[in-house]
């Protein structure tokens, strides 16, 4: 299973909860975290950018061979290995090699929180839609949610998380009422939370206020199996 994080507005917290979903599977399974933006290495505090990756196999081509990706992928923490975007100032990838690349990594029976980005690109559209389990990530931000609700992908979307930032005056309702998705983790910009990504120790300190909401979302989409869930 693949769920795809993305949000239409930057800086909205997507790669911290991608990253953070991917380290919340890995306490329970084998588990990947796919980073199509470029964040992941520094978010997961590695010391460089891994090249080749993702990005590198999806303009080689729809016909890129899938076990390359075994070449690709670097381990990060307990049961969670990273694919990595790889140059993210390439040539955009076609549709078609982003529909392939969801394909593949749909193929694999390790659960896999996706990474995004603003999800303004063709080829990661086709991924997206492919991989169908999406999960826009927005903040109490009028603006935010009007760019949401206009974007191509929001139909394929599950569900929403949202950042709640002390002193907007957008709720849980409101981005249920505009984005005609459920809510499916309300997490708190907490300072916490910013220094654990700028330390680099997410992987080895991942903050409860993180961690608790999103195991209960993960659980709801069925990430964790039927098993769980019942
Ligand atoms: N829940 C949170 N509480 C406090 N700070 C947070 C939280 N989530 C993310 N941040 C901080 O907000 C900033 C943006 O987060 P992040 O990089 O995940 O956003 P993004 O949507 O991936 O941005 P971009 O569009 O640049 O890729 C980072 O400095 C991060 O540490
Ligand atoms: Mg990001």
């Amino acid at each position: 299973m693949l769920v795809c994080f993305w949000s239409p507005k930057g800086g909205s917290g997507t790669s911290v909860i991608a990253a953070a979903a991917a380290l919340v599977l890995a306490r329970e399974t084998d588990a990947r975290i796919v980073d199509l933006s470029g964040d992941q290495p520094a978010v997961l505090g590695l010391a460089h950018d891994p090249v080749p990756g993702l990005l590198d196999w999806m303009r080689a081509g729809p016909g890129a061979p899938a076990d390359a990706f075994d070449h690709l992928t670097v381990d990060v923490a307990p049961r969670l290995a990273l694919l990595p975007a790889g140059d993210a100032h390439g040539q955009p990838a076609a549709p078609e090699a982003g529909a392939a690349l969801a394909v593949a990594l749909d193929a694999d029976p390790r659960p896999a929180a996706c990474d995004l980005g603003r999800l303004d690109d063709p080829a990661l559209l086709a991924f997206a839609e492919v991989a169908g389990t999406g999960v826009v990530v927005v903040r109490g931000c009028y603006l935010g949610l009007r760019r949401a609700v206009r974007h191509p992908a929001i139909t394929e979307a599950i569900g929403a998380i949202l950042i709640d930032e002390h002193g907007r005056s957008l709720g849980k309702p409101d981005v249920e009422d505009v984005l005609g998705l459920p809510v499916l983790a309300t997490i708190a910009a907490r300072t916490s939370i910013a220094r654990a990504v700028d330390a680099g120790v997410l992987p080895t300190r991942l903050p409860d206020s993180l961690g608790r909401p999103l195991h209960r979302a993960l659980l709801a989409v069925g990430c964790f199996g039927d098993e769980q869930a019942a």
